[in-house]
């Protein structure tokens, strides 16, 4: 039978108002117990000690809901939400959308971690500071670097924390002033522009080379001088083309006094297979909330920790982790750092999920991950490449992809009209995830980049792929199908025109209040 064991698909959907509009003045889902009299007598009531002028008048106009209300509210909305345990995720090129392991979320979620406050003194906290110990250890040995900490919150905030090290470097050699450029590629994250212009440095854009998609050796010889401070660079692109001129590039950045940043985000292709210090770069950084196994933060609780040669460890930010032999310590005594970029150890629970996904890998699970990843992207990319209207950048000096790649669909545009903003709002009537298109300045037309990582299985992709042939198909044969999508969701087609109009936008119910009545 085809598609053995895959389902069709109708989203849940439900007429559900806003909280604001449920409810009823007075209902309460959990009543808070009165202080005891003893309590009271000691503490005073708490209310009294807020100065009067500070103290509210009239109570906040929050919903007011009872407990069953509450969860039913919530319980619908999710039931609305396409989830990544609920469809398939092969979509999202970049983002690394792997399986998060219910065992390290357990781990995660134990009250020896959740029970942790990151204040407590240092001989009550040994157990967590191994494990930040030992993971900076694993990392050091998969990446070739000297030292790392795990205080960035995310990938963009690790490569602005590698910018800040750059910047330190420089000034420690009095070079500061001189040294304000930053060279980076198109086809890099842009967060490698935009985190050192964050930083204070000027950036230097390079673009793909037409027939190969990656820099030009001559392109850079040319950008470099003695203002260059660095050059911070994805590699793999997110085009999921390895650029292995990558030592040249070194060679060339080391000998203008400048220092490379490898973002590692895009690893899950190389792990156990390519150490990015071994060949070099003075600094990296990976996402723990990609190529490890921990869940997305979307700006909030993603993990990313930067990692650097000894040479440049005294910047990294305090404290760092130590272990003297017998006990693990915080060290705040390192002068030359850059300070905090967060508060305490960064996100300590995605600390553990990565501890307890690499510890359940080993090293030859890390590199079998890779394989994987690699096999899978390049399976799909063979089946996508089948499909009409579909084509591939760089194709013929580039047949194969790395972790993701990044396809065209140009030519259906073309031929039917049918765009890729289209195809994403009819993929998902299928339960599957949308598709990552490109971020900006789109150099690839029509982009869509997918990333099926090894959680995949081959009747996931062979799904994806044949949902994406019959919606190339509806392009030739009823584009009106596509361009009234979506179907099955639990909203119809979105009208985004007033997300133009200021006039409009509300960000608050009570700016809605506000401005609609
Ligand atoms: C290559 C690369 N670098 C950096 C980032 C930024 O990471 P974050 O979204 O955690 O800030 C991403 C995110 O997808 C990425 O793909």
């Amino acid at each position: 039978m085809k598609n053995k064991g895959t389902t069709t698909y109708h989203a849940v959907r439900w007429r559900e108002p806003i909280i604001y509009e449920l409810g009823r003045k007075g209902r309460r889902g959990f009543m808070i117990p009165k202080v005891e009299p003893e309590i009271k007598a000691v503490a005073r009531d708490a209310v009294l000690s807020i100065p009067d002028k500070m103290r509210r008048k009239t109570p906040p106009e929050w919903p007011e809901l009872s407990e069953p209300e509450v969860v039913r509210h919530f319980i619908r909305l999710s039931q609305q939400t396409f989830g990544v345990d609920s469809g398939i995720n092969v979509g999202v090129g970049t983002c690394t959308m792997k399986y998060n392991p219910k065992v390290n979320e357990a781990l995660a979620r134990s009250p020896g971690i959740t029970g942790l406050h990151p204040l407590q003194d240092e001989s009550t906290v040994q157990g967590i500071l191994e494990i930040i110990y030992k993971l900076q250890e694993w990392l050091c040995e998969i990446s070739g670097m000297d030292k790392f900490s795990f205080q960035p919150r995310g990938g963009a905030h690790a490569v602005f924390t590698n910018a800040c090290i750059i910047r330190a470097f420089h000034k420690y050699n009095g070079e500061l002033d001189q040294r304000d450029e930053i060279i980076t590629t198109v086809v890099s994250h842009p967060c490698n522009a935009a985190a050192p212009a964050s930083a204070g440095f000027k950036i230097v854009t390079l673009y793909p080379d037409e027939k190969t998609g990656c820099i030009n050796v001559e392109a850079l010889k040319a950008a470099v001088s003695k203002r260059t401070a660095g050059m911070m660079i994805t590699n793999p692109y997110d085009t999921g083309i390895f650029d292995s001129n990558i030592i040249e590039y070194i060679n060339i950045i080391h000998e203008a006094g400048g220092l490379v940043a490898i973002d590692q985000a895009n690893a899950n292709c190389l792990l156990s297979r390519v150490r990015i210090g071994d060949v070099g770069a003075d600094l990296c950084h990976f996402n723990l909330h990609k190529s490890f196994s921990t869940p997305h933060g979307s700006c909030g609780p993603g993990s990313a920790p930067v990692g650097v040669k000894e040479e440049f460890a005294k910047f990294l930010p305090i404290p760092t982790v130590e272990f003297d032999g017998s006990k693990y310590y915080l060290d705040y005594d390192r002068p030359h750092s850059i300070g905090k970029v967060a508060e305490f150890h960064g996100v300590a629970q995605n600390v553990v999920r990565a501890y307890a996904w690499i510890l359940t890998m080993g090293a030859e699970g890390l590199r079998e991950t890779s394989e994987v990843a690699v096999l899978n992207n390049n399976y799909l990319l063979k089946k996508l490449l089948e499909i009409r209207g579909v084509s591939l950048p760089w194709g013929k000096s580039r047949p194969f992809r790395m972790q993701d790649v990044r396809l065209s669909l140009e030519k259906l545009k073309e031929e039917t009209g049918i765009r890729i903003d289209d195809v994403n709002r009819r993929i998902v009537d299928f339960g599957v995830q949308r598709c990552f298109t490109s971020h900006e300045p789109w150099i690839v037309p029509e982009p869509f980049t997918p990333e099926p990582t090894e959680s995949a299985s081959k009747e996931d992709l062979d799904r994806f792929a044949e949902i994406f042939s019959r919606i190339s198909t509806e392009a030739y044969t009823n584009p009106e199908k596509i361009k009234n999508a979506p179907h099955n969701c639990a909203i119809s087609r979105v009208n985004l025109s007033p997300s133009s109009d200021p006039k409009k936008w509300a960000m608050t119910w009570r700016a809605y209040i506000k401005k609609h009545g």
